[in-house]
């Protein structure tokens, strides 16, 4: 009886034991993060966790360069966050996970550039919910949207690009900063007039044809008011604007063909 009791309650303290360390091992589990593993974004109250970036157009890249153009009429419909999501990440997203690299080549890796986006009202749209009209800035190495400030600034946006109306018009616009510390602090002046500008015209560039094979049209825009832009997007005082980028759907897409640049080449020899 003395014997048998004995070992009912050896085997009580193990199962006891066991259960302790499963719980402990169950509370001190990291708590789960909201995931966007498939082309659903998912928002929340402050932030956009955007889709993944993935394989998307049909397009080849010689067709992208062919058809992009610079677009400034576009149709009422927003922008589709999928493509806004691979819009980012081509222009200054992570490509290269070990070492932090982007879309976009930089003197040195020093990345100077920060990148904004100017939602409309009813500018961005997932599935048949619209993002909130506002500003917000994109975080690489999250892929995420921050938000910034909630309202409609579109209009501000347009009068300090001297009403140039497609920033009006257009559900959204990025806004590409730079940081010019960042690389002047390694390459002196020749970061300031040359690093820095090429690599706003790499992202941009990068934009123009991720825009183009996703049907989407944009233009590049340099002439505006840099303090009325920075105060618009609640830029830090270190981030200088270089470029805003309206982006909308043309209402009337680019048809060129190669047979067309075809004749014309020709024609010239
Ligand atoms: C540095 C730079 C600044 C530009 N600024 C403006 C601008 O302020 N407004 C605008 O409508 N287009 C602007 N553009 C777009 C040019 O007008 C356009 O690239 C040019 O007309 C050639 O047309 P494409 O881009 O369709 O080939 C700019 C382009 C560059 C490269």
């Amino acid at each position: 009886m003395v014997k048998l009791s004995g070992k009912i309650v050896w085997a009580f303290s193990i199962a006891l034991t066991a259960s302790i360390l499963v719980y402990v091992w169950y509370i001190t589990l990291p708590p789960e993060k909201p995931k966007a593993t498939s082309n659903t974004p998912v928002l929340l109250d402050e932030k956009v966790l955007l889709p993944l970036p993935r394989k998307v157009s049909e397009l080849t890249v010689e067709e992208a360069i062919l058809l992009r153009r610079s677009i400034r009429e576009y149709t009422d419909e927003p922008v589709d966050l999928n493509s806004l999501a691979m819009i980012l990440w081509a222009a200054y997203g992570i490509t290269e996970p070990k070492r932090g690299f982007r879309a976009s080549p930089s003197a040195g890796a020093t990345y100077p550039l920060e990148i904004y986006v100017v939602i409309g009202e009813r500018g961005a749209k997932s599935a048949e919910v619209f993002l909130r009209e506002g500003v917000y800035k994109y975080e690489p190495h999250s892929h995420t949207l921050l938000l910034v400030k909630e309202g409609e600034y579109r209009r501000e946006l347009m009068e300090a690009a001297l009403g140039q109306r497609w920033v009006g018009e257009a559900p959204l616009s990025i806004v590409i900063c730079a940081v010019f510390e960042r690389t002047t602090s390694v390459y002196g002046r020749r970061g300031e007039v040359r690093y820095v500008p090429m690599e706003v015209g790499h992202a941009g560039q990068n934009i123009y044809l991720m825009a183009t094979a996703l049907e989407y049209g944009a233009v590049v825009i340099g002439a505006f008011y840099d303090d009325q832009v920075a105060k618009v997007i609640d830029a830090k005082l270190e981030e200088k604007p270089l470029y805003i980028i309206p982006i909308g759907v043309p209402k009337s897409p680019p048809k060129t063909s190669f047979e067309d640049i075809w004749e014309y080449i020709t024609s010239r020899r």
